[in-house]
């Protein structure tokens, strides 16, 4: 009989069954196939007992989740983006983050190229019309009206591997490509892209579709907000698959109501599950519920890399995708 106590670990949320009960062999593992989001008071109780925990944007893991966190060794964020950890507070507590890059970038610029596509042709909006019983309005006139991607201006704020990846698929469209992004591209890395580097405002003032793929920081909330929907033209969309809080949704529900620009694809939003219940009465807006990175395969490719990720801290090795490096340094 194996008599060996297994290291204890959390799942936060459901993921897929055989991923489970592969982990259940080497771990002892409270998990939660109910997919029942755990309140934050939950969450510490959790980590006061584990040694590793695989946890999706849903959980935050900061100094009062780790209040109790003795045994704790890594944190293993299922999404590349990791605005929902205190990175800082993490290292200082000793716990390794990590997330879950590449796997997702074809799958999630695909989704954001999806989304533009929804937004200037008003696919949903159409789709409702249809279902509405409208089609006997059909007319050259009446349908809804959208406005062109081929050869007009895609303007991409934040311009990493994701963004490079919607660059690229805009050049098949013939698109002109411009990007704002913290710090300029290598030219090589440019000439890829096909994509120009132009200020932030030159970027809002001139694009006919502005997408958004930057990751969340204090820096970057509200990056679009009343002011900067302002320099857009009327006729352009706006795009975010990147964060809630890097727009202002109060503010964007404004301009659409107005009619200051023509249309917003959403993806992300302030206070997720909530939407701003303005922007739920609004037709000028696609809205979708965070899956960028939702297919089945990159999804499963997620987990699997926050697995590995999981299992080498826990193996005292260097995880594939580590975030506070400065650990392995102490
Ligand atoms: C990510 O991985 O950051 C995505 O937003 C999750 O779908």
């Amino acid at each position: 009989m194996n008599t060996q106590i297994k290291p204890k670990i959390l799942i936060a949320r459901a993921i897929f069954p055989e991923a489970l009960a592969k982990l259940e062999e080497s771990f002892e593992v409270r998990s939660n196939q109910a997919d029942q989001i755990i309140t934050p008071e939950e969450l510490q109780k959790e980590l006061a007992s584990v040694v590793g925990a695989l946890v999706t944007g849903s959980e935050r893991i900061d100094a009062s989740a780790l209040a109790n966190a003795k045994d704790l060794k890594v944190v293993a964020n299922i999404s590349v983006g990791y605005n929902n950890f205190d990175v800082p507070a993490m290292t200082a507590a000793g716990v390794m983050a990590t997330n879950t890059p590449d796997v997702l970038t074809d799958t999630t610029a695909d989704f954001g190229f999806a989304l533009l596509m929804a937004t200037a042709r008003r696919i949903t909006e159409s789709e409702h019309w249809v279902r509405n019983g409208h089609w006997d309005k059909w007319s050259i006139v009446n349908n809804p009206l959208g406005v062109d991607l081929h050869h007009s201006t895609i303007g991409i704020i934040g311009m990493g591997r994701i963004g490079q990846g919607i660059a690229k698929r805009a050049l098949g469209f013939g698109m002109n490509v411009i990007y704002y992004n913290r710090s300029r591209l290598a030219e090589s890395d440019e000439k890829a892209c096909g994509a120009k580097y132009v200020s932030k405002n030159e970027l809002l003032q001139t694009a006919d579709h502005v997408v958004l793929v930057l990751p969340y920081t204090t820096e970057n909330h509200h990056t679009i907000g009343a002011k900067e929907i302002a320099l857009m033209k009327p006729t352009a969309t706006l795009v975010n698959i990147a964060r809630g809080g890097i727009v202002d949704d109060a503010a964007l529900a404004q301009a659409l109501k107005a009619n200051k620009i023509f249309a917003a694809g959403l993806d992300v939003f302030e206070g997720e599950p909530n939407v701003h219940s303005e922007l739920l009465k609004l037709s000028n807006v696609v809205l979708a519920p965070h899956i960028a990175s939702a297919t089945e395969k990159t999804r499963r490719a997620m987990v699997d890399l926050a697995i590995d990720n999981l299992r080498a801290a826990l193996a005292g090795k260097k995880p594939p995708s580590l975030i506070n490096t400065e650990l392995l340094k102490a």
